[in-house]
């Protein structure tokens, strides 16, 4: 990881089959790799094979992948889907594979829905929940509403006011996650060396 560059992960929150968030987060992660602040790296909820029956910190040895890349990140892009007015379990448990490990980094939404609220308000139910995970939140999200008509069949975004709003997104991103990287490296704090 370079120096300059911020280590964010984006975090794919679904495994519903034929799931709309997949060409979001596909779209977000594209916005992220041309820009020269930000090495992404993507994960998807899929790919974590939960075992049954263990909470909390001793099965983040389970997904060393997931973990270590948690260690090194400076932030967290979370792709959450809004079902039933909330976020996918599956999410929470991908989230609850660790915890301090997220401590003093940043992390930024991006919702969608089938309605027209763009996951507002399964955002705002994550926001209690990742503080208590120790992320601090940025106050811009993007937002996805109506998602159906937001892609055409190629995965390719209609709407040209998004290029606006994921570089405003991101450059907010960018400050926060740098200034805890500055904070993590040169503060007194009993989280970090
Ligand atoms: C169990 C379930 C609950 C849902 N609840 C809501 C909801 O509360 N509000 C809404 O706008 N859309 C709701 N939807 C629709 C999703 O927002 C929609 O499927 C959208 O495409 C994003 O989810 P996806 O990534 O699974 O496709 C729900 C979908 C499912 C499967």
């Amino acid at each position: 990881m370079s120096d300059d560059k911020l280590s964010i992960l984006v975090l794919l929150g679904t495994n519903r089959k034929d799931r709309e968030s997949e060409d979001v987060a596909k779209w977000v992660l594209a916005k992220m790799q041309e820009r020269d602040d930000i090495e992404p790296r993507f994960f998807d909820v899929c790919d974590f094979d939960l075992p049954r029956g263990h909470y909390g910190t001793e099965i983040g040895d389970s997904f060393p992948e997931w973990r270590d890349a948690v260690i090194e990140a400076d932030g967290l892009v979370i792709v959450t889907p809004e079902y039933n007015h909330g976020y996918p379990g599956v999410l929470k448990s991908v989230l609850d594979t660790l915890l301090k490990e997220y401590i003093h980094k940043a992390v930024a939404f991006v919702g969608v829905s089938a309605g027209p609220w763009g996951g507002t308000r399964v955002i705002e139910s994550m926001v209690p929940m990742v503080r208590e995970l120790g992320l601090a939140v940025t106050f811009s999200d993007l937002n996805f509403p109506m998602i159906k008509t937001k892609f055409d069949e190629n995965g390719n975004l209609i709407d040209e006011a998004y290029e606006k709003r994921v570089a405003g997104f991101l450059d907010e991103l960018v400050w926060l996650a740098g200034t805890l990287r500055w904070g993590r490296k040169n503060l007194k704090s009993k989280y970090h060396q």
